[in-house]
């Protein structure tokens, strides 16, 4: 049976698109079986609707406490069937209820290199630092905001003039890389969470995860 990712976001929705052109260019075996979005008016939105993709939007407002909105978030996930729950820019934090219930299968992008930055405005923080390299990581989701256990990092290098704009621009264009490159590993069955830690195919992967630098 294909494997069927549920993709959870809140705004650009430009990771939704990439993956949604891997599956069509046939470099990632999976099927797209729910969108869920906090935000009516998100722009992934309407790329899922363009795409032809069920979509479910879940106004957290609309609950009155994030254990309330994260239990209608499962039925629908479930509902739809989910071998893997990707969160591709879903700005709500998640309950721990919502996170031990699709553990080993919840997988988040985040735009550092972590574990460096978790947390909001990575880009700025990264300049303000001086880095000489920045990037975006992946990781399963604990209880731990953005401290997951790790499964691949991309860096970029950090140019003399980068502002936020130029930086998180080169910043996702690894994302868009990276994010399909990982949820191929889940749908091929290679890539697994153990008590040990990160597995792809069988063997653990360092701490940091794997490192796949892109040519620019
Ligand atoms: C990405 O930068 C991702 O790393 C972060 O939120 C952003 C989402 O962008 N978690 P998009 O909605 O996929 O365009």
């Amino acid at each position: 049976m294909t494997h069927r990712l549920a993709v959870l976001i809140s705004g650009a929705g430009t990771n939704l698109q990439a993956i949604l052109d891997h599956i069509t260019a046939g470099e990632l075996p999976a099927t797209v079986s729910l969108v869920v979005s906090n935000r009516a008016a998100a722009n992934g939105v309407a790329v899922a609707r363009q795409a032809g993709l069920p979509v479910a939007v879940i106004d957290h407002r609309e609950y009155p406490d994030r254990a309330a909105f994260d239990a209608a978030m499962i039925e629908r996930i479930d509902a739809h069937g989910a071998d893997t729950v990707a969160l591709a820019g879903f700005m709500r934090i998640l309950s721990p209820g919502f996170v031990r219930h699709y553990q080993g299968r919840l997988i988040n992008i985040h735009p550092s290199l972590l574990p460096l930055y978790p947390g909001l405005n990575t880009h700025a923080r990264a300049l303000e630092a001086g880095d000489a390299e920045h990037g975006c990581s992946l990781h399963f989701v604990t209880d731990q905001l953005d401290g997951g256990p790790l499964i691949a990092r991309a860096s970029v290098p950090v140019l003399t003039n980068d502002s936020v704009e130029t930086l998180s621009k080169r910043v996702q264009q690894q994302e868009h890389r990276l994010y399909p490159r990982v949820l191929r590993w889940r749908a091929e069955g290679r890539l697994q969470l153990t008590d040990q830690g990160v597995e792809l195919d069988g063997e653990p992967l360092p701490a940091t995860g794997m490192q796949i630098d892109a040519p620019a």
